[in-house]
């Protein structure tokens, strides 16, 4: 044992530090060299077998030997420790550049849409929102209405019966009542709501939606019902529809009229939507029968009223071109996302 054994000894660690290429293999460089078993450990321990005279120098030429290694291995382990942080770094690098995974936004269902854009245009003219209940009394859904018993809308084949003084209401028209009973003329309100009639086909489901519109006050006339008509549908449809009145019935107002609206989609030239005709269908309407204004308690010497009413999804079919009046509740993602704003 001499000190070429020890230079020798921390050329082969310094050599082992360098080639190191991790801090694993580096750590167990260090452990094989100046661990509690490493080789500098036996070196000390061949120590002892030295004569006296060369002990001190050899246990200092040792200490040099130890030192020198620790700063190499420093010096090593943290340049491998930036290594590896900059390898992590660009491995685990993230691009916030990078587009996000698009969001499926919730939108409204189209009878949704077609009843807001409704309540807003009504709103403007000053109509308010009323509500009724869905199982009506058949006093309200008929006997007020002036309907009486024997008519052939009270027909089992048409009214969902609940018991003998109560049905599914067939319209909004009994939201009318409950408005005139509540509040003292002059009034204006509507009432968009779920109806239900027993009739299933690709143009009627047996629930469905209308919107009602009612007015009371002085001197009303049939003027008054058709310039808000055509303002609701000019808002409805975003263009310049014409409205026509055609004669009609309903117990509940007189004179009665049904209303159609030129084609929005071919302007009035004929086309698959209005059948070659120019013309759409959109609901009934009238002045308020002087019976319903009674039935009440309004006095119809001193008061008039005009009253409408017309289908939410017949409405929106026309909107959008849908043909078939089940693809509203059927929650089919595909066509619900078409009405997404
Ligand atoms: N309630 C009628 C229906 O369901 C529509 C209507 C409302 C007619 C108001 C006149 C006045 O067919």
């Amino acid at each position: 044992m001499d000190h070429s054994t020890l230079d020798q000894l921390l050329n082969e660690g310094l050599e082992a530090i360098t080639q190191s290429e991790s801090l694993k293999s580096l750590y167990d460089v260090k452990v094989k060299i100046i661990g509690k078993n490493g080789l500098l450990s036996e070196a000390m321990k061949a120590m002892g077998k030295l004569p006296k005279e060369e002990k001190p120098a050899f246990g200092k030429k040792a200490n040099e030997v130890k030192q020198a290694f620790e700063k190499a291995y420093e010096e090593r382990e943290e340049a491998l420790r930036q290594k590896e942080l900059h390898e992590r770094l660009s491995e685990e690098e993230i691009d916030v550049t990078l587009p996000g995974k698009t969001q499926f936004m919730g939108g409204r269902h189209p009878v949704g849409l077609v009843i807001q854009e409704s309540v807003a245009a009504l709103n403007r003219l000053g109509f308010s929102v009323q509500t009724g209940p869905q199982i009506e009394e058949d006093w309200y859904n008929f006997e007020a209405l002036n309907i009486p018993p024997d008519h052939p809308s009270r027909d089992m084949q048409d009214t969902f019966y609940v018991d003998d003084t109560h049905v599914l209401r067939t319209h909004t028209s009994p939201i009318q009542i409950r408005s005139m009973l509540k509040s003292k003329p002059p009034l204006r309100i509507m009432a968009p709501g779920s109806v239900f009639r027993c009739d299933s086909d690709v143009t009627h489901s047996p629930n469905f939606h209308q919107i009602e519109g009612l007015l009371v006050d002085r001197k009303v006339s049939m003027a008054h019902l058709k310039a808000t008509i055509s303002f609701v549908l000019k808002e409805l449809f975003r263009s310049k529809v014409e409205v026509r009145f055609r004669p009609s019935f309903f117990p509940f107002t007189e004179p009665s009229a049904e209303f159609d609206c030129s084609c929005p989609m071919c302007s009035g030239k004929g086309c698959r939507v209005c059948k070659q005709t120019g013309w759409i269908e959109i609901g009934g309407c009238g002045l308020v029968n002087p019976k319903v204004l009674e039935a009440c308690e309004i006095d119809s010497k001193e008061w008039q009223g005009f009253a409408f009413g017309f289908g939410i999804e017949r409405m929106a079919m026309i909107k959008y071109g849908i043909g078939d009046i089940r693809l509203f509740n059927e929650n089919d993602l595909r066509f619900l996302r078409q009405f997404q704003k």
